[in-house]
């Protein structure tokens, strides 16, 4: 059986959950990986970790050698692993940064790449595309978009269908935020919960202003193949939302896109719709196809083990797709 050597970059609590993931499911996958490496920036460098590098992981202390980031990149260069796997948080500040050079360099250096970090994608789709072409690697990034429930990977199973739109509920913590909020909870409470449960990101007025869902919009669109930016995205967010002011219509934060126009914005929907049904951390795409009219996959959208899984789709993909 071949063993596929694998690096993790970023040890938060998604990468973690991808390990703790890996060593639960690697007897049924029926293929054999190692994790030869793990760089964190608070945690350090780990080579060969032990299972039991969870615990000591968990604390956030030091635990491997001390990595400075711009080490990273010669790190993941120098390193013989198959594939990269990049789990650091979202930097929209800077474009995508330091993730898109940890990606960038693991191609170019001959590994396949996973990440389910939203900025390196959304803002440097075509680079990437690119160097996965001249690099023949590939790169997977399923967990940007709904975790590790299926999303743009669902066209995969319908060769041909053209998604004339899509409309869908892509924020975790605002759909948890608003659920408790029509439950009576103050934003405040909502968002300490939606915090604590996992879902925010590191920064949760990416999420609040609607900056997650969009650049979730802008990954399914270059998916599809409509050309968009995040700047070509209308955004509004969830902070000045008073779902009293809404009656019996419950709001979501919804996300929409044909090939001429993006929005994320908070609407209201009548109770019938499907979309209205969606509570707290679930997620759900609606994708209006010309051969099948509307299909809609709902499920979660957020947390660790659930990002996780993502991760795990990814890394099947590799090993099934590759090009050894
Ligand atoms: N903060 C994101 C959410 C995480 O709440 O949906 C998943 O992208």
């Amino acid at each position: 059986m071949r063993g596929y050597r694998i690096l993790i970059i970023g040890f938060g609590s998604v990468g973690q959950a991808f390990f703790e993931l890996l060593n639960l499911k690697r007897h049924i996958l029926g293929v054999d990986f190692i994790v030869t490496g793990v760089i964190d920036r608070s945690r350090g460098f780990i080579s060969n970790p032990s299972q039991g590098v969870i615990n000591e992981a968990r604390t956030g202390k030091l635990i491997g050698k001390k990595v400075d980031l711009d080490q990273i990149p010669g790190l993941i260069e120098e390193s013989d692993v198959d594939i990269v796997c990049e789990f650091t948080d979202l930097n929209i500040r800077d474009r995508g940064e330091p993730a898109f050079t940890y990606l960038s360099t693991a191609l170019r250096s001959g590994k396949h790449v996973i990440t389910t970090n939203k900025g390196p994608v959304a803002f440097h789709y075509d680079e990437l595309m690119e160097l996965s072409r001249k690099y023949n690697r590939l790169i997977r990034f399923k967990g940007t978009v709904m975790a590790g429930t299926p999303s743009f990977n669902i066209l995969d199973l319908l060769p041909g269908a053209r998604v004339e739109y899509f409309m869908g509920i892509l924020n975790g913590t605002t759909n948890y935020i608003l659920t408790r909020m029509h439950d009576g909870l103050a934003f405040d409470e909502a968002l300490r919960e939606a915090q604590e449960l996992g879902y925010a990101e590191a920064d949760p007025s990416l999420d609040i202003d609607g900056v997650d869902p969009a650049l979730k919009v802008v990954i399914l669109s270059r998916v599809i193949g409509w050309r968009r930016g995040f700047e070509d995205v209308e955004v509004q967010g969830i902070r000045n939302v008073d779902v009293r002011e809404y009656g019996d219509s419950v709001v979501k934060l919804i996300a929409y896109a044909n090939e001429n126009r993006a929005y994320v914005k908070p609407t209201p929907l009548g109770r019938g719709n499907i979309l209205a049904n969606v509570s707290r951390n679930l997620n759900a795409l609606t994708l209006k196809l010309d051969t099948l009219g509307e299909i809609t996959v709902v499920g979660p959208g957020a947390g660790r083990m659930e990002t996780a899984q993502a991760a795990l789709t990814d890394l099947m993909y590799i090993v099934n797709h590759a090009d050894y």
